[in-house]
């Protein structure tokens, strides 16, 4: 099954309401009327309101950088799916290696939160990736399979369908260092393999996977003709209209 290229721009903590208002009508401008490509960009969660008034008529699509899992209450400092699906959000990214690394993410709270979102009608970008000390001591599948696994203990076929996984190797995230394109396929490929024995062959061929880590114009063409690389979760070059751009329509 044809898989459609989804890129995303993970705009982490960067930008303000202005810069953000700014930078989503760069992209609204570059990307906003091809549909070849599924686009969304996932600035900070007090510019969402306003970036969804510059994207609303355009296929560019909202998303935000996490959510909490709880329906609402007494936890300070949290966004939960409601107030998402309230301002316009689409996509959620859930298991950021940033969150994994700083913020006490695990595989619990992934799986979690993706439930969650799931329940809400939001539809999870679910992040894994290794750190270089797992991949130069050859635990590059193992990780990500917990990781999988983890993230998509007990969620059906159906709503799995509904996930986009990210593949974001951590030594490769804005360190300027990216995967080989091989590197970043062999690692798709594994991870389908796992998605095909969780659910089926015909379940894993039709989620869709990104690569993320330093992508950029100049590499996006060969990463993106990968076989089982079905588009990218970018940080860096989200935060310029142009370099996006490059990645949406790579030459
Ligand atoms: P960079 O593109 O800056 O390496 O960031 C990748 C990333 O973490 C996207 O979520």
């Amino acid at each position: 099954m044809a898989r459609k290229t989804f890129i995303a721009g993970n705009w982490k903590m960067n930008t303000t309401i202005e810069d953000a208002v700014a930078l989503a009508k760069g992209v609204v401008e570059a990307v906003g009327s091809q549909d070849a490509v599924d686009v969304a960009i996932c600035p900070p969660y007090v510019s969402l309101a306003a970036v969804k008034d510059v994207v609303k008529d355009s296929n560019v699509k909202l998303g935000a950088q996490d959510v909490h899992w709880e329906k609402m209450g007494a936890f300070t400092g949290k966004v939960c799916c409601g107030m998402l699906k309230s301002v316009g959000v689409t996509y959620v990214i859930i298991g950021h290696s940033e969150q994994r690394t700083y913020f006490h993410e695990t595989d619990s709270t992934v799986n979690k939160k993706i439930q969650a979102a799931l329940k809400a009608g939001l539809l999870p970008i679910v992040c894994i990736g290794e750190t270089l000390d797992e991949r130069k001591s050859g635990k590059m599948e193992a990780v990500v399979e917990t990781q999988t696994r983890g993230a998509f203990e007990g969620i059906s076929r159906e709503d799995a369908l509904k996930c986009t996984i990210a593949y974001e190797p951590v030594w490769a995230i804005g360190t300027g260092e990216t995967a080989t394109p091989e590197q970043a396929n062999e690692a798709h490929v594994f991870v389908r393999k796992i998605l095909a024995d969780l659910y089926d062959e015909e379940s894993a061929q039709s989620m869709r996977i990104q690569y993320g880590g330093s992508m950029k114009p100049g590499n996006a063409k060969e990463l993106l003709s990968q076989s089982d690389v079905d588009g990218g979760l970018i940080g860096g070059a989200a935060l310029k209209p142009e370099l996006f751009e490059g990645i949406v329509n790579p030459k």
